[in-house]
């Protein structure tokens, strides 16, 4: 009986954990019918976490693990696509639908034509590349290699980095399936769709911009294009961005016979098609298929701008081929967008926490894409300049992406006249009378008044919310009260409020007045990131207040800190830490972290670990290592404590030597100095006795 081999059980739990965590990754992410829980997920992936680090030789680059890496060195470099990405024509009306058909008719001769209807996403299209083999680890299966934007058609930027942490974008394709492609050597796998932005993550991304004082994004499409040209990975993974695959090429030619065997083939393997689509043939179905979008279209929870119609068979694609830009055998109907003309009532301007006052239109109220609109945005002073914008106007409204209604331009007729009254930017805040600026280079209005009721009003929702402190009953009818009423002038005054006070605002009870209070006391353990947000430091947003909390560990260590060390934290830049100081600068500031401090509210954080486990050891590295570059190799020891030094002596603890290492090596065995490779380092930092 041979006793089992210790590494081989190892590698098959490890195989286990990663096979379960794809299989609930593609429920989730692909299929959209999970069957466990986060905390399940998680745990399953912490236990991988765990076992990988221990044995780090075996972490393959399509691990679940690897989803977030490193950002690229020196940005994005620029690849050539396998063939041109191209756009599409368009189509407005059924008239111009049946055009197109006449044409495909024509030029398709004897082939058949049948058409395919799919939903025509709006996001930014990408080109994903899987090789085979091109992982020695994992045999036979074809790994994602690249991951490119269009760009201008013929050379997108390779943004791999971060098209891996898209969950619904599979980061190797199993060898069983590869193998029912047949023999996809040399070019591989080319899946091509489109990558868009959920509402959800994009009404999300927004709030957090605007906590952080940054101009908001105006519609998922382009957060998405901002996302996926960010340089940091993590950031891209927060904005849960998702991608719909429509096109396969298997050694840059097709594979299956048309469009609708393509899009169950990418289902197959494991990429996300999107479910709404229907086979066609004639110019009546295809309208009913776009007039059931359209009305489907707010309910999607991703944006659309149109329907696309594709020529089934490749066949009698390939007969049709191509204009100068865009295929024949496919066509884009696009939706217009809604609008509606109605009255501008009114001008009235909001003070928001930071005391930036916005100008909205109240308008008469219309019903446009299914739902009522009685205020837009008019943004800032320049905006309404821009428009000629007076009260009294008609305006034209569109809800393009049905997410915020726009003023779009002012309408002027017979039945529309103008408006008479030009509006006044205010000189003074409409809330507190105080002056009010406007900073060079800057479109906003500010009310200088650090005491402006509305700041504060708007200071102490934003305390009292859920991804802040988390004070559940302190909206807006309670703050206004307690304003009103002289309870609290900061959010410090939270903290000493009594039963009694609370029961003297309107619908309070003893209950609902022990709620409260008992959410406020909760939140004072809300712990460091989230007091530091709820400070409303300018740019400082949930992910940068986490690691600052992270790496100061206290709000004292914070607060002393030079703009220097602010600035070692991941993404924190000289606007960030100018902000953090000057905040702290401030005596009312001061007093209000005091104030906090005495009402109880903790104000530390877990430290990033800064692990000891080098701490004593001197190492000296020589080679070239396989995956560690020197200054990372130096980075991970000197970050677990350790000293790198140049030149093996008799104080050297280890040596770590790679490739082609020279003299050094000889120097240490003749010292009888330990020699470690790159996985004796890891697994040394990783807690673990280096092999021998
Ligand atoms: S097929 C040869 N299908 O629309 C062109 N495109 O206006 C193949 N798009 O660049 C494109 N949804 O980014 C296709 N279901 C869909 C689509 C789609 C959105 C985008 C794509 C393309 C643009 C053209």
């Amino acid at each position: 009986m041979s006793e089992p081999d210790p590494k081989r059980e190892v590698e098959r739990k490890i195989e286990e954990l990663r096979q379960e965590l794809r299989r609930h990754e593609h429920l989730y992410y692909v299929l959209d019918a999970p069957k466990i829980g986060d905390a399940e997920y998680d745990a399953l992936m912490n236990e991988l976490k765990r076992i990988e680090a221990a044995h780090p030789e075996m972490i393959t680059a399509d691990s679940p693990t690897q989803r977030v890496g490193g950002k690229p060195a020196e940005g994005f470099k620029k690849a050539q696509h396998s063939r041109p990405m191209l756009s599409l024509d368009n189509a407005y009306n059924a008239e111009e639908l049946a055009d197109w058909d006449r044409r495909v008719r024509e030029l398709a001769g004897s082939l058949p034509v049948e058409y395919t209807a799919e939903l025509k996403l709006d996001g930014l299209s990408v080109a994903l590349v899987y090789q085979p083999g091109s992982d020695p680890n994992s045999d036979g299966d074809a790994q994602l290699t690249m991951g490119l934007t269009r760009g201008d058609g013929q050379t997108g930027e390779d943004v791999t980095s971060n098209i891996r942490t898209i969950r619904s974008v599979p980061l190797s394709i199993p060898a069983n399936l590869v193998q029912r492609l047949r023999s996809p050597q040399g070019q591989g796998i080319e899946v091509r769709g489109e990558v868009v932005m959920p509402e959800a993550a994009f009404l999300r991304a927004n709030e957090e911009r605007e906590r952080e004082g940054l101009p908001a994004f105006v519609n998922p499409r382009n957060s998405a294009a901002g996302a996926l040209r960010t340089l940091e990975p993590s950031i891209v993974a927060n904005r849960r961005l998702v991608f719909f695959a429509y096109f396969l090429l298997v050694n840059g030619e097709y594979f299956a016979a048309g469009q609708t065997a393509t899009l169950e083939t990418l289902s197959a393997l494991g990429f996300r098609v999107n479910s709404h689509r229907k086979r066609v043939t004639t110019v009546e179905e295809m309208m009913r298929f776009i007039d059931h979008a359209e009305s489907q279209r707010s309910e999607l929870g991703y944006e659309i701008d149109g329907v696309v119609l594709k020529v089934d068979a490749h066949a009698t694609q390939q007969r049709l081929g191509y204009t100068g830009r865009a295929p024949r055998w496919a066509i884009a109907y696009k939706f217009t967008a809604k609008a509606g003309v109605t009255q501008v009532k009114e001008i009235t301007v909001q003070v928001g926490r930071t005391g930036k006052l916005t100008p909205v239109a109240e308008l008469a109220p219309v019903f446009i894409g299914g739902t009522t609109v009685s205020r837009a945005t008019l943004h800032n002073a320049d905006f309404i300049l821009g428009l000629g914008l007076r009260i009294g106007d008609y305006v034209k409204v569109e809800r393009g992406g049905d997410v915020i209604p726009k003023v779009v331009e002012v309408v002027e007729d017979a039945e529309h006249p103008r408006g008479n009254q030009h509006f006044e930017f205010p000189s003074v805040c409409p809330e507190c009378g105080s002056e009010v600026v406007r900073e060079e280079g800057e479109a906003d209005y500010r009310c200088v008044n650090a005491d402006c009721p509305a700041k504060l009003r708007e200071t102490l929702l934003h305390f009292g919310r859920r991804e802040v402190m988390n004070i559940e009953g302190l909206g807006e009818a309670v703050v206004q009260q307690l304003l009103d009423r002289g309870l609290v002038r900061g959010v410090a005054d939270l903290y000493t409020l009594t039963e009694e006070q609370l029961l003297g605002l309107d619908r309070f009870a003893e209950k609902s007045a022990q709620a409260l209070l008992a959410e406020i006391a909760g939140s004072k353990r809300a712990g460091l990131a989230r007091v530091l947000m709820g400070l409303g430091i300018r740019f400082v947003g949930e992910r940068t207040a986490e690691l600052l909390a992270a790496e100061f560990g206290s709000m004292d260590a914070l607060m002393a800190a030079t703009a220097e060390e602010l600035e070692r934290v991941e993404e924190v830049g000289p606007r960030i830490s100018q902000a953090i100081l000057e905040f702290f600068l401030a005596a009312a500031n001061r007093a209000l972290v005091e104030n906090l401090q005495h009402a109880g509210v903790e104000m530390t954080a877990e430290k990033k670990q800064r692990t000891a486990q080098l701490a004593g050891l001197t190492f000296v590295l020589t080679g070239t290592l396989p995956t560690l570059t020197r200054d990372e190799a130096k980075q991970k020891i000197e970050n677990a404590g350790g000293k790198t030094a140049g030149s093996v002596s008799k104080k050297t603890s280890y040596l770590v030597a790679g490739e082609e290492a020279g003299s050094k090596l000889d120097k240490a065995r003749e010292l009888n100095i330990p020699v470690l490779d790159e996985a004796g380092l890891l697994a040394l930092l990783a807690g673990q006795a280096p092999p021998r």
